[in-house]
């Protein structure tokens, strides 16, 4: 039976009541105490701090992301990490300017239209039994039906429209919730339990320097979300979209973004890149694609999402280019068998 444990989140001086069974990470969230994360599957170290006082159980935390010592040392990643006793952490969370965050909640959705967009990618619309708040770039979890395992998937849908979210799913192959149940029997009208909003990979409204987002495969979700809430809301960014692809069979939502940049020709510049087929557009490696176009990019920021060697090649490319880290926000798009093998950021990075 799952028993009830006290949280207390110092230098925050915030307590919040976590189950026995559920994540230190969850619990803080639902309870409007927003700490760091971005994976929540115990991948990429974004959630690691300290255990103060108190017992804790590492569940699913991958060795990359915890190393051993760090266990002895008394850190964990909250994400996964449950508590076998009342517990106090210390967190290291920096408040930003003009950003709100908004408490995670379980919602039931029903997918209303399933379209395949791309080679192996599919768009999925679902409504949600009520609205949710969210800021631009976050993501959701959803169940995965017959297991109790969640993926992770991004909302390319803005704010704006609270009530209807939009995801973007490439199938992996022998994946359980691409190949084993989005691209095998999810069908229109079907339930989902889901939750959210999650993630530090969300539109920076404050910051007035022009945006370079790179996106790669679905990795252009976020982004998409970011695009239209930008340009839907009248906000005065400066926005260049790269969109990077193998073939024209993997680009999708094309003509919506030409359109858009047609519609705002001085604020929104739009980029699809091919890197393995010759086409009318540009084509090669999207991060040579962005170092052609840019001789700087000093005084820029950056949002970059997909798979992770695409986020870290983009990564190098924007610093050797001269824009730091701290102008960098990056969500990498890891998996189960990222966690298996290490595919850890670079933890030198606070974006
Ligand atoms: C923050 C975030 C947002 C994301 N948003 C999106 C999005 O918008 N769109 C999108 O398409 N994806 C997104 N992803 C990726 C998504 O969450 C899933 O990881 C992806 O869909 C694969 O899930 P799956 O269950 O089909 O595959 P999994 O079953 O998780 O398998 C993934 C791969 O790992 C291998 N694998 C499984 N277990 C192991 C193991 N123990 N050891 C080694 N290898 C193993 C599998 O063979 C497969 O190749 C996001 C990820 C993150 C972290
Ligand atoms: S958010 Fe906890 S390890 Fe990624």
């Amino acid at each position: 039976m799952s028993e009830t444990f006290t949280i207390t989140v110092e230098p925050l001086e915030r307590e919040v009541e976590c189950g026995s069974d559920q994540a230190i990470l969850d619990a803080c969230l639902r309870a409007g105490v927003w700490l760091p994360h971005a994976c929540t599957h115990g991948t990429c170290g974004t959630c690691k701090l300290q255990v103060l006082e108190g017992d804790i159980e590492h569940n699913d935390s991958s060795d990359f992301a915890l190393l051993e010592f760090e266990r002895t040392e008394g850190k964990a990643l909250i994400c996964v990490a449950t508590p076998n006793s009342d517990v106090t952490v210390e967190a290291d969370v920096e408040a930003e300017v003009g950003v709100t965050h908004y408490p995670v909640s379980d919602y039931v959705g029903t997918v209303v239209q399933i379209e395949d967009v791309a080679r192996e990618t599919r768009r999925i619309l679902i409504d949600l039994d009520r609205e949710m708040a969210f800021n631009p770039g976050q993501y959701v979890t959803v169940e995965v039906p017959g297991t109790d395992e969640t993926r992770t998937y991004s909302m390319a849908n803005p704010p704006g429209e609270p009530g209807r979210i939009e995801l973007q799913i490439r199938r992996t192959p022998g994946g359980l919730a691409t190949d084993g149940w989005v691209f095998k029997n999810l069908a229109e009208g079907d339930s989902i339990p889901l939750s959210g909003p999650f993630g530090r990979f969300f539109l920076r409204a404050a910051r007035p320097e022009p945006m370079i987002l790179i996106g790669g495969g679905t990795g252009l979700a976020p982004l998409k979300s970011i695009v239209r809430h930008v340009l839907e809301q009248g906000l005065d960014q400066r926005l260049y979209l790269y969109q990077g692809a193998r073939a024209q069979a993997d680009l999708y939502d094309v003509e919506f973004f030409r359109a858009l940049a047609e519609q705002h020709p001085a604020q929104f510049t739009y980029r699809p890149c091919l890197s393995d087929e010759e086409w009318d557009g540009p084509t090669g490696m999207v991060t040579d694609v962005v170092a052609a176009d840019f001789e700087t990019c000093r005084q820029h920021t950056a949002y970059l999402c997909g798979p992770p060697p695409m986020v870290e090649a983009a990564l190098k490319t924007l610093m050797k280019k001269r824009l730091f880290p701290k102008d960098i926000y990056r969500e990498d798009f890891f998996d189960a068998s990222d966690k298996a093998t290490g595919g850890v950021r670079s933890p030198l990075l606070g974006t």
